[in-house]
């Protein structure tokens, strides 16, 4: 397991008590990314990596890319990369971790504050659209998702990897299950002119917070636009 999905489970104590309605804010992800020095790992995620190892090198967004480990990734094969996300704290991150990696992956990499709750990306205008453990409540996620499918070009790629509902109650997150959903929920949300390539609830080793070795699922949808 790698530190990045170690992190991911820490993600949120259950039982918090909040507005949730919050978690979707800059002030709330800028409060948690202040902090602590690195909230994940900077590794790319391992669904990523699978399912873009096959792809030629193109345009890419990566939306809610955080601290930028996904996006770095990209760029380091190839990728031209824009990174998006609520939290200027996070990006700054991000930015410095690119300056670190060197000129040319910093050359192939731009980073920018947006809130998907308002902005919709320009239509067919990436190669890849990547969204990595993005939970929104279902119906900002439909509407959220519709928008940043129609940002792939014909032939491109529109991934997403996220907490599976079946790791509810397996690790502590949040337990409102409208946050979570399944690769084939997902599908549903994309007419004819997709064709699914990888739909399914990927087991993978994690562990508890509290210690002992868990399975856990990661969500993972990756779709190609035919038209
Ligand atoms: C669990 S983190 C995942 C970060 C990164 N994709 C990764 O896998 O390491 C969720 C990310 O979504 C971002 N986010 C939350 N609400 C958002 C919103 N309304 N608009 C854009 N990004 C948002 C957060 O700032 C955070 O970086």
């Amino acid at each position: 397991m790698s530190a990045h999905e170690a992190h991911h489970g820490h993600q949120h104590e259950a039982g918090e008590a909040e507005d949730p309605s919050v978690r979707w804010t800059a002030e709330f992800w800028d409060e948690r990314y202040g902090s602590s020095p690195a909230l994940w790992s900077g590794h790319v995620n391992a669904v990523v990596m699978t399912e873009t190892e096959s792809l030629p090198p193109g345009t890419a967004l990566d939306v809610g890319c955080g601290e930028g480990g996904d996006a770095l990734w990209l760029a380091g094969r190839g990728w031209q990369v824009e990174g998006v996300d609520v939290s200027q704290v996070a990006l700054d991150r991000a930015a410095r971790h690119a300056a670190a990696a060197g000129a040319e992956a910093e050359g192939r990499l731009t980073w920018t504050k947006r809130d998907l709750m308002s902005w919709r990306p320009p239509e067919r205008a990436y190669d890849l659209v990547t969204v990595s453990f993005m939970h929104l409540p279902g119906g900002d996620r439909r509407a959220v998702y519709a928008g940043l499918a129609d940002a792939v070009v014909v032939g491109g790629t529109f991934l997403v990897g996220a907490h599976s509902p079946l790791d509810i109650g397996v690790v502590p997150r949040p337990d409102d299950p409208d946050l979570y959903f399944t690769a084939e929920e997902l599908a549903a949300g994309l007419d004819d002119r997709w064709e699914i390539l990888t739909s399914e609830e990927r087991p993978r080793p994690g562990r508890h917070p509290e210690g002992g070795a868990v399975t856990l699922h990661d969500t993972v949808l990756r779709a190609r636009r035919l038209r």
